[in-house]
């Protein structure tokens, strides 16, 4: 780890390649510790495990090749299908081919930035909820990380399903179904056959079921009465394919209802946490936000019209998601044989796309593992490569929500900045560790000082 006194926590590479049976345990572990050094230093790194060829591309012309300019001859590759296929089906994250573009293609207006402004109100009414149970608390400490994820699932809950379900058994399931997924990850590595048994396998499985049986339930009451709501649940309902008119049947409907639950709180309440950790290092970044929120909101609540104007806030999260960037790999796999730049790879091969190591590459930024929100000014951000920079990912599969996720966060940060002061147990020190998202894995236990 860096000294701690001087940059917030990074993952501590390898400094040589492990040897197979130590990277496996790794894996399993945390598979970011299996990144060598040389994945943070080299333009290209090239690894073979199991018969496979793994190519980790860092140079952001290269990454434009294989997720944009060449997107084409590339799926999401067997890692991914095998952690996340049971669970969500073929919904947006999991499709390919034709499958996936209708989806995406009737999915997308319902994601559109003016629409994602107009739950503006229900989120500010989930971080108001959070800000009253930390009124509560008086000074006791609790786990910011459950926190978050608690504030976005009600978010989710409300928006998704409009308030229907239980959140509570709902959320419980998402735990129990994603715990083991480490597992599956080191198990496809090492291409072992997808019936072994593995720790956390039934409950998982029972988990899946349960999500199934409850998303139907609150499709069918949908599909059976007409009242209107302003909900995602009621946009996908009435969405239609631009082309052809289609609308989603049931299993899409599911499919992509437990995609956006999944793909949707997790990160976002990630990305709350680790700029919580970031600020309590940098309380002068804090006070600024404070100020562009008494500034832009004043004391209600925060409204559409503010997000934009909110443009301090906004860099500190988007410095926060370089340096802990929720999802922190986008894996692919080559289709055919394919020639990216001078890389010549097999159909098969696997590509990924460290995002956690682009964004503190020593090519791509000056003292990379610094906390600095300017990085982030027009100025600063419009002289970088584009795909130096994608906490989002990029390309045809630029994740969907990145408007909801950036408002949501924006929104949330707003309201509790300006309420509470978070601070980390002293003495504490998160550890970063890559669970499908990049979790501080021992939590992240704060106080919360109410100002005012
Ligand atoms: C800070 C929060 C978030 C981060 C960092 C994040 C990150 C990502 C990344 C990197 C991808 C690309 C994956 C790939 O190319 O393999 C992605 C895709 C996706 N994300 Fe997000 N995401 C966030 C929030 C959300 C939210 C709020 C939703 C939905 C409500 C969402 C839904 C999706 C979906 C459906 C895809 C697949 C899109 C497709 O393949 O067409 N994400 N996300």
């Amino acid at each position: 780890m860096t000294d701690r006194n001087v940059h917030p926590v990074r993952v501590s590479p390898p400094m040589r390649p492990l040897p197979t049976l130590r990277l496996l345990a790794a894996a399993v572990r945390n598979p970011i510790e299996t990144w060598p050094e040389a994945v943070y230093r080299e333009p290209v790194y090239r690894r073979r495990l199991a018969g496979r060829d793994s190519v980790f591309v860092c140079d952001p012309e290269l990454i434009r090749l294989v997720l944009v300019e060449q997107a084409g001859a590339f799926v999401k590759g067997e890692t991914m299908r095998r952690a996340l296929e049971p669970a969500l089906g073929t919904g947006l994250l999991t499709a390919e081919g034709e499958h996936w573009r209708w989806q995406r293609r009737t999915a997308s207006p319902t994601f559109r930035n003016e629409r994602i402004l107009g739950f503006a109100p229900q989120m500010a009414a989930a971080a108001e909820r959070t800000a009253e149970r930390w009124r509560g608390l008086n000074g006791a400490e609790v786990d910011v990380a459950r926190e978050m994820t608690l504030t976005t699932y009600d978010i989710i809950a409300e928006t998704m399903l409009g308030g229907g379900g239980d959140p509570h058994r709902v959320e419980r399931a998402i735990t129990d179904y994603l715990d083991p997924l480490g597992w599956v990850i080191a198990m496809s590595l090492i291409r072992a056959p997808a019936w072994l048994p593995y720790p956390g396998r039934r409950r998982g499985d029972r988990a899946r079921r349960f999500l199934r049986d409850e998303i139907g339930r609150i499709i069918a009451r949908r599909r059976a009465s007409d009242e209107a709501r302003n909900d995602l649940v009621s946009l996908l309902l009435e969405a239609r394919d631009s082309e052809t008119g289609q609308a989603m049947g049931d299993v899409d409907l599911a499919d992509n209802i437990l995609t956006f639950i999944n793909a949707g709180h997790e990160t976002t309440a990630l990305a709350l946490t680790w700029t919580l950790y970031l600020l309590d290092r940098h309380p002068e970044a804090a006070q600024r936000i404070r100020a562009e929120v008494r500034g832009v909101v004043g004391d209600g609540p925060v409204l559409p019209e503010h997000v934009g104007a909110l443009s301090f806030t906004r860099q500190v999260l988007s410095e926060s998601m370089r340096l802990y960037p929720p999802a922190a790999i986008v894996i692919r796999e080559a289709a055919r044989d394919v020639t990216v730049g001078a890389i010549r790879l097999a159909a098969g091969a696997q590509v990924y796309v460290p995002i956690y190591a682009v964004h503190r590459h020593a090519m791509l930024w000056d003292d990379p593992d610094a906390f600095d929100p300017e990085r982030f000014s027009p100025q600063a951000a419009r002289e970088r490569h584009r795909y130096a920079y994608l906490p989002f990912g990029a390309g045809p599969r630029i994740c969907i929500g990145m408007s909801f996720a950036l408002v949501e966060a924006t929104v949330i940060l707003a309201a509790l900045l300006r309420a509470f002061r978070p601070r980390l147990r002293p003495g504490f020190t998160p550890e970063p560790e890559l669970r499908v998202t990049l979790r501080p894995g021992n939590g992240m236990p704060m106080t919360l000082e109410p100002i005012g």
